[in-house]
């Protein structure tokens, strides 16, 4: 074909496709979803790294179950959005998602969490997708429901994906006028031309040589961040000033704040197991501390105190939990530092009693540390937990372990993930370590840290409903 006939053809369809929100019932053949599929892998990723998982539904039950899901959390949202928000939206009728029982196939478009910029590939294969499908004059719409994680649980999906959209995909009943566009010179500019409104303000342009600014690049947590985004950080990082012995946490409180040091020594202070304080690490400049307790929700389980006078970055936990939701780099550079800061710090506690078999207490080490341990340590063996419950009930299970990565977790009623995350929760009980080489028979979803963090995550939400 002539390359101005392909260009032709190719304008058109990216005139012709619309959002279509009325499906008529016939069937569309998974030879044709897997051509609309094929498009969207086309795309491009990065690092080529292809994030996009696609999980595709086509039963009556299984749609119905996900439409109810959708209205439910589109009108619980509705109830908390402001004001302004709710009159504009309820001018339009009931929220009633036909769309999602009447196409014949839902794709879930999912992003494998743990890779780069996952957000934005999986983006470029929806909007592949969205073409494709108009091309072959079958229709699409893409949706986002309020609660997307839920979908998970809904069909019994790892949370190491995310839902970035539900996209119905069937043979259109009708194409609605196309919606209108902001003309394309209105969205261009040169750089002499931007207006006020995208022109940064003095105040935000002097940044640049803020020192802090400059500390925060040095900090390798924090240096895979683009400038723009450690800018935007910048603004939610607070100073604080600690006098020489003073508390900066105390053992068994909540953890509030993650802190940076920019400026002097502070030391980490553990229980020795017989009521003894001891300083087992000194950190200084460009070290952070605090994390551990926030992403695990346990009480900090060392006592942190300035050993000179300390000047600190510290950011709010909440801010801190968004920025590893955020960035997975900082999420992967957390749990290394995490990992090695173990191995220095608790290794030699954690192994006179846990790697020697000998029983512990919960209370002084989590099971999170514990795990962790056994990680770095690429031990083998089963960890045998008990916990007494609310009842008075001891309850007892095992976790097994392969050179450091979980295979199973067992309790009374349920294994796998379940019983992981569940003795995971318990804050207090005993545990044992028996080591022993363990045939590998993997009943888990993912390795110890994904189950850490998805155990950590679930337990943030357990907390946030119950202070809600
Ligand atoms: C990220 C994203 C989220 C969207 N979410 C919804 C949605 O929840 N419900 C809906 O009806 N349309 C949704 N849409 C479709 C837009 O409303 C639609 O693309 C826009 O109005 C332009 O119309 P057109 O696609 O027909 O050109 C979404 C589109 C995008 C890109």
């Amino acid at each position: 074909m002539k390359r101005e006939l392909v260009a032709m053809e190719f304008d058109s369809l990216l005139n012709a496709r619309r959002s279509i929100r009325e499906f008529s019932k016939k069937p569309v053949s998974e030879d044709d979803v897997m051509k609309v599929l094929e498009a969207a892998t086309l795309a491009p990723s990065s690092g080529n790294l292809q994030p996009w998982e696609f999980i595709l539904i086509t039963s009556d039950e299984d749609k119905k179950k996900l439409r109810e899901f959708c209205e439910e959390s589109d009108k619980e949202w509705l109830d908390r959005v402001d004001e302004a928000t709710r009159k504009k939206l309820s001018k339009k009728k009931e929220i009633s998602l036909d769309f999602l029982t009447d196409a014949p196939c839902i794709i879930l478009c999912f992003g494998k969490k743990n890779k780069e910029q996952w957000r934005e590939s999986v983006w470029m294969a929806i909007a592949l997708m969205t073409l494709k499908a108009a091309d072959m004059e079958l229709g699409t719409i893409i949706y986002t429901p309020p609660r997307s994680s839920a979908v998970n649980e809904l069909f019994n999906i790892s949370h190491h994906l995310s839902l970035a959209a539900v996209c119905p995909i069937g043979v259109p009943a009708k194409v609605p006028k196309a919606r209108p566009r902001t003309p394309v010179a209105e969205k261009t500019k040169t750089v002499e031309q931007i207006s006020s409104e995208h022109r940064l303000t003095r105040e935000f342009t002097r940044r640049t040589d803020d020192p802090i600014l400059s500390f925060m690049k040095r900090i390798p947590v924090l240096s895979y961040l683009s400038d723009v985004n450690r800018e935007e950080l910048r603004r939610r990082f607070f100073i604080k000033k600690f006098d020489k012995g003073e508390a900066i946490l105390n053992r068994g409180e909540p953890g509030t704040y993650y802190y940076i040091i920019a400026n002097g020594l502070v030391e980490v202070l553990i229980d020795d197991g017989m009521g003894n304080e001891k300083v087992v690490s000194v950190l200084s400049s460009g070290e952070c501390f605090g994390e551990m307790s926030i992403l695990s929700g346990e009480p900090t389980s060392a006592a942190i105190r300035a050993g000179t006078q300390v000047f600190c970055l510290a950011l709010k936990s909440t801010d801190f939990l968004n920025l590893v939701e955020e960035y997975p780099s900082i999420n992967v550079a957390i749990t290394k530092l995490i990992a090695t800061r173990l191995r220095k710090t608790n290794l030699s506690l954690v192994e006179a009693t846990v790697l020697q078999g000998i029983t512990g207490r919960l209370s002084m080490i989590s099971l999170s540390e514990l795990c962790q341990a056994l990680s770095v340590n690429q031990r083998s063996g089963i960890l045998e937990m008990s916990h007494i419950d609310d009842s008075g009930a001891k309850i007892e299970g095992s976790i097994f372990f392969s050179q450091g990565q979980v295979t199973n977790a067992v309790l009374p009623d349920v294994s796998g993930d379940e019983a992981f995350y569940t003795m995971l929760a318990w804050p207090d009980g005993e545990f044992i370590f028996r080591q022993e080489e363990v045939e590998p028979d993997f009943k888990v979803s993912a390795d110890t840290m994904g189950l850490l963090m998805e155990g950590m995550r679930r337990m943030d939400e357990a907390q946030i409903k119950d202070e809600v």
